[in-house]
């Protein structure tokens, strides 16, 4: 095998201006074609690709080995720019070629199993499992650069503000986000188990308790819980806290943050402030906590409009103390047949849906329940849906939750699937005032809907002995385009306070001082007032990259069974191993079905 040329240029930089240059570069063999007297070659390199011609009266060594280029060997090229006879427009290269009189093969490559192009269209294990081979594809060699710019301005940011990057421990006690713990067994404390973090809340409060004022730090959270396109079982966060502030001085922080963002890494001016909506607002107006508003289409109240209607469905519902709510989509009428409304029922049993009532506003309306109804009903309904010519009507009736998950998620994915999402537009809002806690009807108790740090609002703190449902807390989200890219809160400071809400959680004293009993003690010894937010870093690349899935912009993500296909990881560990760590492992019974 040769060894390395010099490397005097990358192959995806050349141009008409380096015509004459002798140049020498390096990088893969995209393809190779013999057409007799003559080789060309495209070679690839992080910067994009040049041809390579090797000519057989030239260098009859170079073009003999030429001839044993194949897919994925490595090489080095050495030769003269010059102009090609055949441009290709296609490649920013495309006016040129290096016309080659020196070839090194560095390494031979076998036949690769899946093509390192684009737009090769395989499945994603196949994909995850020769990753090293994925990454090579230019769009994702884009990914990690644009990831990287990403951490970078966020890094150049917060340092300029004054916060300090601290690092935090990953073998930690389990905290409290709400998702279940990776758990790691302790060899030298037998039958003890760390967890990985699912988020440096309690160290970062404490760091605020240090007298750190600022603190901001990019971190792998873990979290094992059921996988999406926007999940990971590790991900990472961009993690920040700051002293003496109230909401106010977060949200300015953060703002100024995404504008610098969106114009260094998308030269993209957004305007501030961002739009605000409570938690109620953002539920009656778009059913959602994380609302889409780059399309319209909003939930109206139509209770009051069916409580007494002949369609027992509505008036039923009424009567049950559930909610009756449509979306108008405007225009859209034409887009979905009759046949095609039926079915849409199908994407939202998903949500507990019982059924999807319909108008089509065609030349004639048609619709799935005005025989049961007076036509002053259906007027009052047309009304106050803004309804016309054109437009078509769902309408859901069912308990509150099932009704907002329903239309929150038929506005976004039709909308979606009508092409009205426009990739290019960046709404970012606030979604603030949330319910402080949510009251879990199967476990008969409350429980936090950020987690149990966050400041119950002073306005209803007087509630939280006698009606803990009716406080909000002083929270709030950010939301991209109706996704959730980070979520925070002003923290309790106040040790007296912080106990009651644990309780106020269910936990008894001792639970206390077990789960958080350095936390509590923390507090006792002067506590700043303070306050924070996390971004999901895969999440907001994901989205300024054009992204489908957060598995797009990380190096070595894991698949839907949070298996990584490439290493294959989890695995299992010897005999030896379990015994230094008193571990016995006990697997259910072998479902052996298939051998009957
Ligand atoms: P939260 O739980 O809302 O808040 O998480 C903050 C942000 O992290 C991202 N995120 C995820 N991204 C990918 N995969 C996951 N499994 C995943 N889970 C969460 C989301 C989310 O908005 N300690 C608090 C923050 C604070 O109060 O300061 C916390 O972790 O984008
Ligand atoms: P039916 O009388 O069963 O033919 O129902 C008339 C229409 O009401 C159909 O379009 C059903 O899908 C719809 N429907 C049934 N249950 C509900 C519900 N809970 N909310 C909204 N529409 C419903």
């Amino acid at each position: 095998m040769g060894s390395v040329m010099k490397r005097t240029d990358m192959c995806g930089e050349l141009r008409i201006g380096n015509e004459g240059q002798r140049v020498t570069v390096n990088g893969w063999v995209q393809k190779r074609r013999n057409l007799g007297g003559l080789i060309f070659c495209d070679l690839r390199d992080k910067t994009g690709i040049i041809q390579i011609v090797f000519d057989k009266d030239v260098d009859a060594t170079a073009f003999e080995n030429a001839d044993k280029l194949r897919s994925e060997f490595v090489i080095g090229v050495t030769g003269i720019v010059r102009e090609r006879e055949a441009k290709n427009k296609d490649i920013p290269t495309g006016d040129v070629e290096i016309f080659a009189d020196g070839l090194s093969i560095y390494s031979e490559a076998d036949t690769p199993p899946i093509y390192i192009k684009d737009d090769d269209d395989v499945g994603e294990n196949l994909r995850l499992k020769y990753r090293f081979l994925d990454l090579r594809k230019p769009h994702m060699q884009k990914n990690l650069k644009f990831r990287h710019q990403v951490t970078k301005c966020i890094r150049n940011f917060f340092d300029g503000e004054g916060f300090t990057d601290v690092e935090t421990p990953m073998l930690i006690k389990p905290t409290p986000e709400g998702a279940r713990d990776y758990v790691i067994p302790s060899r030298v404390n037998q039958g003890c188990f760390y967890a990985l973090p699912q988020s440096p809340q309690m160290f970062k409060q404490i760091l605020m308790v240090s007298g750190m004022d600022k603190y901001y730090q990019i971190v792998k959270c873990f979290r094992d819980e059921d996988l999406r396109a926007d999940r990971q079982p590790e991900f990472t966060q961009v993690d920040i806290e700051m002293s003496f502030v109230d909401q106010e001085d977060i949200i300015a922080v953060q703002e100024r943050f995404l504008t610098k963002l969106m114009k260094e890494v998308m030269n993209i001016e957004i305007q501030t402030p961002f739009q605000r909506l409570t938690y109620k607002e953002a539920m009656e107006r778009f059913g959602s906590d994380k609302p889409d508003t780059r399309v319209g289409f909003e939930l109206k109240y139509l209770n009051d409009l069916v409580k007494d209607c002949g369609f027992g469905v509505f008036s039923g519902a009424v009567a049950d103390g559930k909610d009756v709510r449509g979306i108008n989509l405007k225009g859209c009428n034409d887009r979905f047949s009759r046949k095609e409304v039926d079915k849409l029922v199908d994407l939202i049993k998903t949500f507990g849906a019982k059924g999807l009532a319909w108008v089509k506003m065609g030349e004639k309306v048609t619709s799935s329940f005005a025989k049961f109804m007076t036509e002053e009903e259906m007027s009052a309904i047309y009304e106050r849906m803004e309804a016309e010519e054109g437009d078509l009507l769902l309408i859901v009736a069912d308990k509150p939750k099932v009704v907002f998950d329903s239309l929150g998620f038929l506005r976004r994915e039709l909308a979606g699937r009508m092409g009205m999402l426009d990739r290019n537009q960046y709404n970012f809002l606030w979604v603030t005032d949330f319910p402080l806690m949510e009251y879990n009807e199967e476990d008969g108790r409350y429980y936090a809907m950020h987690h149990p740090f966050t400041m119950p609002n002073p306005d209803d703190i007087q509630y939280l002995d006698t009606d803990p449902g009716k406080v909000n807390a002083l929270a709030y989200d950010i939301v991209l385009n109706g996704i959730e890219l980070g979520g925070g809160s002003i923290r309790i400071h106040d040790r007296q306070l912080q106990q009651k809400m644990f309780e106020v959680l269910g936990l008894t004293p001792e639970e206390i001082r077990k789960k958080f009993g350095f936390f509590t003690d923390a507090l006792k010894y002067g506590t700043p007032p303070h306050g924070g937010l996390a971004y999901g870093l895969d999440r907001l690349v994901m989205l300024l990259s054009g992204s489908d899935s957060i598995r797009e912009v990380i190096a070595f993500p894991k698949n839907q069974n949070a298996v990584c296909m490439m290493s294959e990881a989890p695995g299992e560990i010897d005999q030896a191993q379990l015994e230094e760590l008193a571990i016995k492992v006990d697997l259910p019974a072998k479902d052996n079905e298939s051998e009957k």
